[in-house]
């Protein structure tokens, strides 16, 4: 049983409590508000997170209810040691009375990892001597906390990759791999090559330079980012919202290379897409990829007339309200035995994926260096002289709030705040006619 570390993992948290030096007790340091006034670029940065927002998240505290619905009292803190780390440390993995400091991915949830002894499920071990862990080799005395040097905080020791790891890699209580962030980058170039060598916070915590702690001659150091966009957005009111928007949307811009081609085809046209995934260190889309919905829309034109489509969403309707068979929708999908589509995650027996995997070999002679899907679509009703196509992205597909919103009281209108992101050069525009068949655009 892969979760039988937690309660090991409890006891070296209570035993910090006895023993944290300095002027941060021991509860202190467990607070982010009490790292605030001296490193305020970090604590604002956290603050505005994902890693923070998970704590309030009532998408996931619905889904968390569910699960302890469906599945009674067999794993009651699964979810949660993810989720809010110190809170199920702490004994609090009830997030109805769990007090405020301890929810989500808090500051010590990470700066107090001394070991990564399991390489999945929060399988991170917490030091016990309240020391703060950091990639600073030479750090200046602080009467708040003593602090040291870890490789696994520094964000060029590969063995970085395995601190953030840990959580980013989620086998179901039935040992069903759901969520395979981290396995996939260890097959990735970024992984196994030193030229191309890139941990997780190379990518996602980039750095500018500044002092990282308020103070008199604070020395001038890479201070590194603590907002780690990803796809993923508050849906209620919370700090940093426009920002992680906007950080969030330059990350998708430059994720995939697209091409769009025009050719002649068996019954008339073809209009062949090509999509590479160049800017993930893992798949695209990665993580919760069952609830993600990332679709291809292509529509083509003669003169104003629209005379095909493909992957055409409405605002606020689901991928699959359409009933385009021929969408090209790229996700993970969860089935029991029979091949049946469950409900949960927790559900699944067997997974089907077609994600868009990252570059695993630099050799272009071997067979797995080309690493781009293509889909060709058939165009039986005429010679289009304009075709366009976008990627689209939705962190959580619709019918998910719809799923929880009957079950708990989740907000059912909470959906119409979730954004729909077009991916920036996806959004690809071909235009010609008879004579331009055979090109592409790029
Ligand atoms: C009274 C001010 C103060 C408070 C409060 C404080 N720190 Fe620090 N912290 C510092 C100083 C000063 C440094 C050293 C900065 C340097 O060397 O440039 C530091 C360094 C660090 C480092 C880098 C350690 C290394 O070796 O890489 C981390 C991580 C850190 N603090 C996290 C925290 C966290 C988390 C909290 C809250 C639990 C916190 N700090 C509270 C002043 C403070
Ligand atoms: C998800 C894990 C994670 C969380 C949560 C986190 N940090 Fe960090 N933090 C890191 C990593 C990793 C580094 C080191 C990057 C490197 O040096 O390569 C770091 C570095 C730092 C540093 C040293 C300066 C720098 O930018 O490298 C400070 C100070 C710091 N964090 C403060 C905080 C505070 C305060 C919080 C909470 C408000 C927090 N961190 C939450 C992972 C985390
Ligand atoms: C204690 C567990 C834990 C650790 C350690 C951790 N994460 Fe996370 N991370 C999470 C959870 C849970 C979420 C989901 C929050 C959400 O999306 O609502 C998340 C979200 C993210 C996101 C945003 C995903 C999205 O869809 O928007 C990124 C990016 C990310 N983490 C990167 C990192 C990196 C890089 C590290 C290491 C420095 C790290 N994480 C360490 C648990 C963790
Ligand atoms: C080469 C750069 C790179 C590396 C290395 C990398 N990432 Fe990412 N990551 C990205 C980009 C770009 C995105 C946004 C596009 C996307 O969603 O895939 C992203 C997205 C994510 C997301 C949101 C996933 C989604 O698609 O829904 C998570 C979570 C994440 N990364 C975690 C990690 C973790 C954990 C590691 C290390 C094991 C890591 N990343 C390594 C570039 C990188
Ligand atoms: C091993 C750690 C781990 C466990 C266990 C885990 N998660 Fe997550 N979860 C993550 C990480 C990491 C992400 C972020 C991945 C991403 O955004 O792509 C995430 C993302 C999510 C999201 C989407 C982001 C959000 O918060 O809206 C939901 C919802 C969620 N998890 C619910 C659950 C539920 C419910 C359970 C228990 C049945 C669970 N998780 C168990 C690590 C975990």
């Amino acid at each position: 049983m892969r979760l039988a570390l937690l309660p090991l993992l409890f006891l070296v948290v209570a035993s910090l409590v006895a023993c944290a030096p300095g002027e941060l007790d021991a509860d202190a340091l467990l607070d982010p508000d009490s790292c605030a006034a001296c490193h305020p670029v970090h604590f604002e940065q956290w603050s505005g997170s994902m890693h923070a927002y998970t704590g309030v998240d009532p998408l996931f505290t619905a889904m968390n209810q569910v699960f302890l619905e469906d599945t009674g009292d067999r794993d009651p803190d699964y979810c949660v040691s993810c989720h809010s780390p110190m809170a199920v440390r702490a004994g609090e993995s009830d997030l109805a009375t769990a007090p405020d400091h301890l929810k989500g991915v808090t500051c010590v949830a990470c700066h107090l990892v001394d070991e990564v002894p399991e390489d999945h499920n929060a399988g991170q071990s917490l030091a016990d001597d309240g020391v703060i862990r950091g990639g600073i080799a030479d750090p200046v005395e602080t009467g708040a906390h003593d602090s040291k040097y870890s490789l696994l905080h520094d964000r060029n020791d590969p063995s970085s990759s395995s601190l953030c790891g840990a959580c980013h890699c989620v086998f179901t209580p039935d040992d069903i791999h759901v969520e395979r962030t981290f396995f996939e980058w260890r097959e990735t170039v970024f992984a196994s090559h030193d030229l191309t060598r890139l941990t997780c916070s190379r990518c996602h915590m980039r750095g500018t330079n500044g002092p990282v702690a308020v103070g008199e001659d604070m020395p001038i150091r890479r201070r590194h980012d603590h907002s780690w966009p990803g796809v993923d957005v508050a849906l209620t009111n919370f700090p940093g919202r426009d920002e992680q928007l906007s950080l969030i949307q330059g990350e998708l811009d430059d994720s995939l290379y697209a091409q769009l081609c025009v050719e002649p085809g068996p019954a008339g046209v073809e209009v062949a897409v090509r999509l590479e995934n160049v800017g993930g260190g893992h798949s695209f889309p990665s993580g919760s990829t069952v609830d993600r919905r990332v679709w291809v829309e292509i529509r083509a034109f003669a003169g104003k007339e629209e005379i095909f489509s493909s992957g055409v969403v409405e605002d606020g309707q689901p991928v699959t309200a359409n009933g385009d068979p021929t969408t090209w929708l790229i996700r993970d999908q969860h089935e029991d035995a029979n091949g049946d589509p469950v409900d949960w995650m927790w559900q699944a027996e067997t997974v089907r994926s077609n994600l868009l995997e990252a570059p695993v070999t630099l050799d272009p002679t071997s067979p797995a260096y080309l690493h781009y899907q293509e889909r060709r679509l058939p165009i039986y009703t005429g010679i289009p002289d304009r075709v366009t196509m976008r990627v689209r992205m939705r962190a959580t597909a619709l019918e998910v709030f719809d799923a929880l919103a009957e079950q708990t009281d989740l907000d059912p209108n909470l959906a119409q705040e979730q954004p729909t992101f077009d991916l920036g050069s996806t959004v690809l525009e071909w235009t010609g006619g008879l004579e331009s068949l055979g090109t592409c655009v790029d």
